[in-house]
Order: structure tokens, then sequence, then C-alpha cells
């Protein structure tokens, strides 16, 4: 798998993979997003020099995507991996994180990735266990 920045010609295939029902069911906000609304982050994102987000390819072919937010700290991130379905479940999302995490400790100052799963996202659960994060914090709910 090769790793390059995300560009411009990512902008529909990215809306493509988060409107999947397969997807956005387990994305903090799980719903689809409009157009509108994904070119107008999507621009931002581009310029934003805080962002390290990076396309996998395999043989050419674009498998998914993974994310760094750099917040307040600007040596910690927030991750955000995703895989297009038709290709889950064959280790990308594990290569695409481990690749991602030397380009990204190469390209920034970013010494700590943190990141928020459902609990119920099991594939991603067992992803980053995998990948070796640390669990750090439990949010409980409860429907009365
Ligand atoms: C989570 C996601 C990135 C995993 O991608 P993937 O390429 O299928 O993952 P991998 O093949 O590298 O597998 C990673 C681990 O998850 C497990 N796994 C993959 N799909 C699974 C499934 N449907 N159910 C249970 N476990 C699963 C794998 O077995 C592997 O663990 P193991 O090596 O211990 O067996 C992908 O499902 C996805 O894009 N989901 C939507 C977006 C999302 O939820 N992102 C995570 C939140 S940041």
């Amino acid at each position: 798998m090769e790793l390059r920045r995300i560009n411009e010609s990512d902008k529909l295939i990215i809306l493509e993979w988060r409107n999947d029902p397969r997807v956005y069911k387990y994305a903090l906000n799980p719903h689809p997003v409009r157009l509108e609304d994904h070119e107008n982050w999507f621009a931002k994102v581009l310029k934003n020099e805080k962002c390290f987000f990076y396309m996998g390819l395999v043989d050419g072919k674009k498998i998914g995507t993974v994310r760094y937010d750099i917040g307040e700290l600007e040596n910690e991130a927030e991750v955000s991996i995703s895989i297009a379905p038709d290709f889950w479940g064959q280790g990308y999302a594990f290569e695409l994180m481990e690749k991602g995490e030397v380009l990204l400790k190469k390209e920034s100052m970013v010494k700590v990735i943190n990141a928020t799963v459902l609990n119920e996202n099991t594939a991603s659960m067992k992803l980053f266990t995998k990948s070796l994060f640390q669990p750090v914090l439990t949010k409980f709910k409860k429907e009365i």
C-alpha cells in the first residue's frame, strides 16, 4: 500500500464512502452528509496545516483514508480512519494506520494520537487494540 496526501481528485470518493450507511452507522454524527456541506468542509481541510490527511492506494486503487487532526496541543492529534466498504476485512486499515503513523511522525511534531470509538464498532475496537492504542476513558450511557 502507498500513501499520499489527499487532493481535490479525492473529494467525491470520500463523500461516497462517508455516505455509505455501513460507514455512517458508526460515525459520531450518524447521518449522511450533503454535497454542499462536504465541499465546504473539504476545501477547509485541504488548506488546514493542522490536518494531515492521507489516501491509501493499493495497485493504484483508492482503498481508504486516514486523517490526523492536531488540536490545541501541537504534539497531539485525533485520528479518523475509513476503508471503502468493498475492501473491509483484508487488513488494509491496520496497514494504513501503521504507514500513516510513520508519515505523521516525519511530517509533524505529533507524539500522541487519540481516537474516539463507539463500543459497538467491533472492527474499530479490534483495529485500535491491534495497533497498540491504550484505552484511557469509558463513557457510560443509559436510556431512561
Ligand atoms: C473500522 C474499519 C476502518 C476497519 O477496516 P478494515 O480494513 O476492515 O480492518 P482490518 O481488516 O485492518 O482489521 C482490523 C481488525 O478488525 C477486525 N475486523 C474487521 N472487520 C470486522 C468485523 N466486521 N467484525 C469484527 N471484527 C472485524 C479484523 O479481524 C482485525 O482484527 P484481528 O487482526 O485481531 O482479527 C472499517 O470497518 C471502516 O472504515 N469502518 C467505518 C469507519 C469507522 O468506523 N472508522 C473508525 C472510527 S475512527
